[in-house]
This record gives C-alpha cells, sequence and structure tokens, in this order.
C-alpha cells in the first residue's frame, strides 16, 4: 500500500502509539550477509534511524526511544565499540542542525557519564541546543542496562530512606519510576524489535510491563518506513487491557 494511504489510516484509526520503543537488531547480520565488516552494517542503520525518526514524527508519535548502546555491548571487540561510537559522535554533530529544523528534542537514558569526554560533550551540547524543541522527542538509550537501572535506582531509594527523606511505607509504583533513567517518560505503548530475536535483552524491564511487543524478521538496515507503519497498524488492532477484562 503506498505510504501516505498509511500515514492516512493510522492517523484515522486515532490511537497513535504515544510512545515506541525500538531493539534495533540485526546490523551485523545484514553486514555479514554481503560480506562486509559489522561495521557498515551500523553505518546502513543509522540512514534508518533518520528514516525512522521522521516517519515517526509523521504519525504524531510523541516519543520514539532506540535501543542504541547497552552496557553488555562493552563486550564487543574494540573496534566495533569504536565504529558505533564514532558514528554517535559524528552524527549527533552532522546531525544537529536537521534536528533542529525538524523541531525534534533529544533526550537521552543511561549511563552517558561513563561515555569519553568528547562523545559526551557533543551529546549534552545536542541535548541542549534542542532542549526547546517541541515536536518528536528522540530518546537514544546510551550505555543503558535495565537491571543496572532497577539496581541503581534500589540503591539510591535505600540512602534516601536511610537519612530519612523518604518513609519505606511511600514506596510504590510512581515513587519507583522516578528514580529511573526514564523518571517523567511515560511507558512505552510499543515495542518493536527488528531481525527476529524474542527477547527484551535486559532493555526498559521495569518500564514495558504493559507494552505491546512487534517482532519482525526485518533486519535493522533493511527496516523501512511502510515496516514501521506496519508495526503501528498491528498495534492498532491489539485489544490492550492491562490485567482487566476487555472492553471491546
Ligand atoms: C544491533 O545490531 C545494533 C547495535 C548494537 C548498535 C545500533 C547502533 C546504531 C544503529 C547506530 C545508532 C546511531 C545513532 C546516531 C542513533 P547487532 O550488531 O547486534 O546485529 P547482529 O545481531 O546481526 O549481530
Amino acid at each position: 500500500m503506498p505510504r501516505v494511504n498509511l500515514v492516512n489510516r493510522i492517523q484515522d484509526n486515532g490511537n497513535v502509539p504515544g510512545h515506541v520503543a525500538i531493539i534495533m537488531d540485526g546490523n551485523g547480520r545484514w553486514a555479514k550477509k554481503r560480506g562486509k565488516p559489522r561495521s557498515s552494517g551500523h553505518k546502513a542503520g543509522v540512514e534508518t534511524v533518520k528514516a525512522i525518526v521522521q516517519s515517526a514524527a509523521k504519525v504524531g508519535v510523541e516519543i520514539l526511544t532506540l535501543f542504541t548502546f547497552s552496557i553488555e555491548n562493552w563486550k564487543r571487540p574494540k573496534a566495533e565499540i569504536s565504529a558505533i561510537m564514532k558514528l554517535l559522535y559524528e552524527k549527533t554533530r552532522s546531525e544537529l542542525d536537521e534536528l533542529k529544523k525538524n523541531n525534534v528534542r533529544l533526550i537521552a537514558t543511561g549511563r552517558i557519564d561513563k561515555l569519553s569526554i568528547t562523545r559526551r560533550n557533543a551529546l549534552r551540547h545536542a541535548i541542549k541546543e534542542t532542549a526547546r524543541n517541541t515536536g518528536l522527542v528522540l530518546n537514544l538509550a546510551l550505555n543503558y542496562g535495565g537491571r543496572t537501572e532497577i539496581l541503581e535506582a534500589v540503591k539510591k531509594i535505600a540512602g534516601d530512606v536511610k537519612h530519612g527523606r523518604i518513609s519505606p511505607k511511600r514506596i510504590d509504583e510512581e515513587l519507583f519510576s522516578s528514580y529511573l533513567y526514564t523518571k517523567g517518560i511515560p511507558d512505552p505503548d510499543l515495542l518493536i524489535r527488528t531481525s527476529g530475536e524474542m527477547r527484551l535483552s535486559n532493555f526498559l524491564l521495569w518500564q514495558t510491563s504493559y507494552t505491546e511487543l512487534y517482532v519482525t524478521d526485518v533486519l535493522w538496515p533493511d527496516f523501512s518506513e511502510n515496516d514501521f507503519y506496519k508495526a503501528i497498524l498491528d498495534y492498532q488492532n491489539r485489544d490492550r487491557r492491562f490485567g482487566e477484562l476487555s472492553t471491546k
């Protein structure tokens, strides 16, 4: 179906997911299939990022969270880590004007304080420069791990209890959420994972309790605007019950 019809259909349905999170998997396999180095898969993956940011804004998604680099990714070969970091650094600089032009606000979720100073500064600069934008929020999950995030929250809460700043009685879901990296960001409505793997890979463990999951076999560099719209249309046909009985 032509793209414009898909966009119209999504908007006519009305229930556009406010927050879409994506596990962008399959860059390595995409490169291997072509006999190329894994870094060329990541490079191609960045082109998909650009297309999907535009598509998300076009249909009215409010927040797009991309799993860009996990804590576990540090275990990869040094050359691959540098290639991903270099891409990130270059793109946060070269795409800044484009983000501004498109009214996109960049934010990051994860331990960005652990990135090298040059990369951290480039990222912080882009975050600051786009802070007043009112369109799509592009949230890069960077040096992110779900269990680490939960453990850090627990440690902070324990510290606040110990120093009498909060009472254990006050610890509920809302308070716990406010200790996470994602404080203030609503939970994802839809989580898309490319390249067929059926797992969460330590991504947004707390936040995805009631998120609708969508897995496609398409590798991330091949994931097109239409593939993204198909995922949203699929989401729009789901019956989200949050543990209650169906209202449909
Ligand atoms: C997963 O594919 C992908 C990553 C670990 C890195 C994703 C990063 C990018 C696309 C660059 C992002 C850049 C910006 C500016 C947001 P994989 O390597 O695990 O693939 P495989 O499972 O086929 O080996």
